[in-house]
């Protein structure tokens, strides 16, 4: 028995309107569904209903369809529910202080979500969120158990987001979907459900622990192969060897894997899921190594780069330094696990006087032990400027910003965190230059 025979009749239900999904909401309303969104949070439902969106950076290219008849928001869950046929939940899963899997949205949101849904129908809800194989099965299967409702009132399945923020180029509409379901029949026709919102299409994996652990490796795989670009700039240069070089060098073979090391990894994903991968690891009796050495390694990237600022400046009393970029990455506004916060304090600690300038992040999200400044180019007396998250304003094409920066320091010096910036370029027009995993010269 599948929901509805024709694909498209079917209300979505999007449950948690953040990164994911707020423009998971818009993908399914442009293909022509009528689409509920709700949220518990009231700033995201107002601002939601006056059409604007609550996403700090990519909103500009989100547009609310305010007017239309198929859109609506809430934070009623008991409206919402009974009314949908297809439930997306959307809700965060971060590591606790102990990096430990939170899955208390998930927990909370499965609650609200199941005791509404409309027994007399069947209603398909599904799981986005990043999680470890079996969360879904555990947190949403117990509470239908619990709530005894049946697989003829709800099936289960995990739908994995794999979009990528601050990318532009790659919306949801660039991205490939995978379900995983118990039922493969419903699975299919959610298969062809997200096909509507790709055009790199969508495929059924199977039961709901495949595409579970699918996602979760995906992120673990780029936190490990990140952390080899890390490691590598560390070590390279102490043999006079830029370690971009080598990259690029070695990415002239077909199947090698170019990742560009940096002061860090941040952001809701790759510094977090891998966690949830070590959990499983240890649950699973065989606890993994390759990713815990990886979360080392680039959680170590901060302090190794502080300490090769601090090496640079050994000879100023209190350098003054500028540090570009706060939130985690280029053009986007999010600072959540931005490595730029323990690059600063460490910098502090070591005895810095540490400005920060960000043109995506609002100056009560940075810390008060830092100074905010509003206009780079206006700053005195600075010893270096750190390139930390390159976001466009910062672009290297843009030479007026370039030239002013260089016009306002006595010594320019420039510390590359991302390796994006020219180096021969740079040091013809005067600049200093000092890169992660670039020998000095
Ligand atoms: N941000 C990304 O780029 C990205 C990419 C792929 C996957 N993911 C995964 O997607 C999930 C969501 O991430 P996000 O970045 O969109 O999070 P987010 O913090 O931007 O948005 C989550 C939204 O859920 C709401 N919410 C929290 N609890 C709720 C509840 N019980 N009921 C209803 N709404 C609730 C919050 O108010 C918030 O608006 C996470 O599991 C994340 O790992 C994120």
């Amino acid at each position: 028995m599948v929901l509805k025979e024709v694909i498209g009749d079917e209300t979505i239900c999007v449950v948690g309107l953040g990164y994911v999904g707020l423009p998971t909401a818009i993908a399914f309303h442009s293909a022509g569904f009528r689409v509920i969104g709700v949220d518990v949070s009231e700033r995201v439902v107002e601002v939601l209903n006056n059409g604007e969106s609550p996403l700090i950076d990519s909103s500009s290219s989100l547009v609310i369809p305010l007017d239309s008849e198929k859109w609506m928001i809430t934070d009623d869950f008991q409206e919402a529910i009974p009314a949908s046929d297809v439930i997306l939940i959307t809700v965060p899963t971060p590591v606790n202080p102990d990096n430990s899997p939170n899955l208390s949205y998930v927990e909370s949101a499965a609650k609200s979500v199941l005791k509404n849904v409309d027994r007399s129908k069947r209603t398909a809800v599904v799981l986005e969120s990043t999680v470890y194989p079996g969360v879904t099965r555990r947190i949403l299967g117990s509470e239908c158990e619990r709530l005894g409702l049946s697989t003829e009132m709800v099936t289960l399945a995990y739908c994995p987001e794999r979009v990528n923020p601050g990318d532009f180029e790659r919306g949801i509409e660039s991205v490939s979907q995978i379900v995983g379901c118990d039922d493969a029949e419903l699975g299919l026709h959610l298969e062809t459900l997200f096909g509507k919102i790709t055009q790199e299409g969508s495929t059924y994996v199977g039961k709901m622990e495949v595409a579970e652990a699918s996602k979760l490796i995906e992120n673990v795989q780029r936190d490990i192969d990140i952390a080899l670009a890390n490691e590598l700039a560390m070590v390279l240069p102490r043999i006079g060897v830029d370690v971009e070089d080598v990259l690029s060098a070695a990415a002239t073979k077909w199947n090698f894997h170019r990742h560009t090391p940096g002061i860090g990894v941040g952001g809701h994903c790759i510094p977090v899921d891998p966690y949830y991968y070590i959990e499983l690891s240890e649950n699973a009796g065989f606890p993994s190594m390759l990713a815990s050495s990886s979360r080392k390694i680039n959680n170590s990237m901060p302090i190794n780069t502080a300490n090769e600022i601090l090496t640079i400046l050994h000879s100023k009393k209190t350098p003054r330094i500028l540090i570009l970029g706060y939130s985690y990455k280029a053009n986007v506004g999010d600072i959540r696990e931005t490595p730029v916060e323990p690059l600063a304090s460490y910098l502090k600690e070591g005895g810095c006087e540490v400005l920060i300038h960000d043109p995506l992040v609002d100056s009560e999200e940075i810390p008060n032990w830092v100074e905010v400044v509003s206009e780079p180019t206006k700053c005195k007396d600075l010893d270096l400027v750190i390139m930390a998250t390159y976001h466009e304003e910062y672009n290297y094409s843009n030479t007026r910003f370039w030239k002013s920066m260089f016009s306002i320091m006595k010594r320019a010096k420039i510390y590359d965190g991302r390796r994006v910036l020219p180096r021969e370029d740079m040091e013809s027009s005067g600049w200093v230059y000092y890169g992660v995993g670039a020998p000095n010269k």
